[in-house]
């Protein structure tokens, strides 16, 4: 039997609920000569501004241990680029894809979210409110209850798309700030982003990030998001997206056994341009193997 890993993200049916997190996967095109991008249940693009931005000067992004560390600082080609010349691209390859968005000001985002609402091959809007590189990334909203409740509710106001809220791991309660963005209007949220990091050159004495700190992701943190994805399942009604550090299908298993709806993989497509797809993959086999006939047969199902 052939297991059925359709899922269904606040009204948006995915034909499997592995996605590429945004910044990892360029804008989708990228990656289409590893593989046929509609095979994953969507593709989420790298943040999209108003206008195009160049990002932060290098060095950008650091190894470590167990991930890496980035402070690129949303570089991308901006919207009004991304809907001529991205949008119909991927149309032809017949991939669903999310726009990932973020402004300066909330009036920013707006702008963005309405000028994306005009797309009708877009499937969802996932807002960054959370990215530590940049001053203005997000982070002014994310990291409080009532920043992300105004941020969504005004995005809200200005779209019929699926509106997803990413979600920052800096804060000290993030089901609650979840729980602001389910109040507010979100469709879902997805969490985590990065968590803020630093490296320095011990012979140097210099920071190896030109913006001195950056966002720490890869199989690191992991646990940190398993146990923030598990504390948000519990306290939210809409859908949560797990993000962080998966890198094979056991990985984006643990999340959707926590209570994810859907996973997206992220740092793991720089190591494996197939990451994605060989975790559909993965899955699709766990759960023939197990007699599971859909997600929502295992999904939340931890036994404590
Ligand atoms: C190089 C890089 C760029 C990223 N750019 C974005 C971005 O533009 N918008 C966003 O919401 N998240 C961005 N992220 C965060 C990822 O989407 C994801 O939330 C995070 O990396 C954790 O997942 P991972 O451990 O699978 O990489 C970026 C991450 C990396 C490594």
């Amino acid at each position: 039997m052939k297991p059925d890993l359709s899922v269904s993200i606040g009204g948006l049916r995915l034909k499997n609920p592995v996605m590429s997190a945004s910044g990892t996967f360029g804008y989708g095109l990228e990656f289409a000569p590893f593989y046929d991008i509609s095979r994953l249940g969507a593709v989420i693009v790298k943040g999209l501004s108003l206008a195009p931005t160049p990002g932060n000067p290098p060095g950008r992004i650091v190894e470590t241990a167990a991930g890496m560390l980035n402070a690129i600082g949303l570089q991308n080609i901006g919207v009004e680029r991304f809907v001529a010349d991205v949008v119909p691209r991927l149309e032809d390859a017949g991939a669903t894809f999310v726009a990932n968005i973020y402004g300066k000001t909330a009036e920013e985002y707006e702008q963005v979210a309405e000028r994306l609402s005009a797309v009708p091959s877009l499937s969802a809007i996932e807002v960054n409110a959370s990215c530590p590189n940049v001053r203005e990334g997000g982070m002014a909203f994310g990291a409080t209850a009532e920043g992300i409740a105004g941020l969504t509710a005004r995005v809200r106001r200005r779209t019929g798309k699926p509106l997803w809220v990413k979600l920052s791991p800096n804060v000290s309660d993030i089901a609650g700030i979840a729980a602001a963005a389910e109040g507010a209007g979100a469709d879902a949220v997805s969490l985590i982003n990065t968590i803020m990091g630093m490296a320095v050159d011990h012979r140097s004495r210099r920071p190896r990030l030109a913006n001195v700190t950056g966002g720490l992701s890869g199989p690191a943190i992991k646990p940190v998001a398993l146990r923030m994805v598990w504390e948000t399942c519990r306290r939210v009604r809409i859908p949560v997206i797990g993000i962080g550090g998966i890198r094979t299908a056991a990985d984006a298993l643990e999340f959707l056994l926590v209570g994810a709806a859907a996973v997206q993989v992220g740092t793991a497509n720089f190591r494996n341009p197939r990451a994605c797809v060989e975790i559909v993959e993965g899955i699709a086999a766990f759960f023939a193997e197990e007699g599971i006939g859909t997600v929502d047969g295992y999904r939340g199902s931890l036994v404590l």
